[in-house]
């Protein structure tokens, strides 16, 4: 963790449109390196489509979002992962005929890290992939899936990685295994934005989040803090009240 060190990214004014729909209507938030980053909020926030737009998936309409002091708006995924960013989708979607290793490897082919990536097979050992290497992807359960997706990532060597829901479906132990490695993925260096709805995965493993409302940063600070917060109460409890 250092919360000192100077952001590695900086998303000011973020607007995304789909249609006429703003879905993300404003949003501001930076993430240093070796910090993690929590992205919090209602369902259809904008937590999904910010990971999108960081990751160039999507090109904002409005805002900057700057990497390492440079303007990345807009460039296509495969440049920022070249770059340094990379990250995980909410639902993977592994090439489901080729193998666990396979998978990784077109990562490998496609990343094109600028720093060495850690050996593959180092890699599916850490996430426990090692004893499927050889598999289809189609034969592995969900949470094995995700730990690809993550592998698949983190073949590139990202500087930031974008983790979207990494941790729902698991269970408690594995829970506290992922939250451990992710921390040492920070502690080495890396900037990690983690959206997840388990709020004591958060606070477990996040050293600041930003609560999102209707595609704006409407919070930032510590989870304890946020969870005392008028308006994020309101957020989170006001659909359920109002039912
Ligand atoms: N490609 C798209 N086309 C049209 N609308 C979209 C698209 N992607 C997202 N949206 C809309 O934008 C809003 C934000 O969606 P987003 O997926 O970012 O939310 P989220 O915070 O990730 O929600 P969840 O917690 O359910 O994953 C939603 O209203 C969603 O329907
Ligand atoms: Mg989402």
């Amino acid at each position: 963790m250092s919360p000192d060190a100077a952001p590695i990214l900086n998303v000011a004014g973020l607007v995304k449109r789909f249609g006429g729909f703003h879905a993300l209507d404003g949003l501001s938030f930076h993430v240093a390196p070796g910090e993690i980053l929590g992205l919090v909020g209602p369902n259809g926030s904008g937590k999904t489509t910010a990971i999108n737009v960081v990751s160039g998936l999507y090109a904002p309409d409005g805002g900057e979002v700057r990497f390492e002091g440079q303007p990345i708006g807009g460039l296509a995924s495969h440049r920022l992962v070249h770059r340094g960013i990379n990250r995980t989708f909410q639902v993977p979607k592994p090439f489901m005929s080729l193998t666990v290793r396979e998978n990784v490897d077109v990562a490998l082919a496609y990343g094109r890290a600028r720093t060495a990536p850690p050996p593959v097979a180092q890699l599916l050992e850490d996430y426990r992939l090692g004893e499927v290497a050889a598999r289809p992807a189609a034969d592995l359960n969900s949470a094995q899936q995700k730990m690809l997706d993550l592998v698949r990532a983190l073949a590139t060597a990202p500087r930031l990685l974008l983790l979207d829901e990494l941790a729902a479906g698991l269970n408690p132990a594995e829970l506290d295994w992922i939250a451990q490695r992710i921390k040492a993925l920070a502690a080495a260096g890396m900037a990690i934005i983690v959206v997840e709805h388990l709020m004591g995965f958060i606070e477990q493993i996040t050293d600041r989040v930003i609560v999102l409302n209707a595609g704006r940063d409407i919070f930032e600070g510590k989870l304890a803090a946020a969870v005392k917060e008028p308006q994020v109460i309101e957020v989170f409890l006001g659909g359920e009240h109002a039912r």
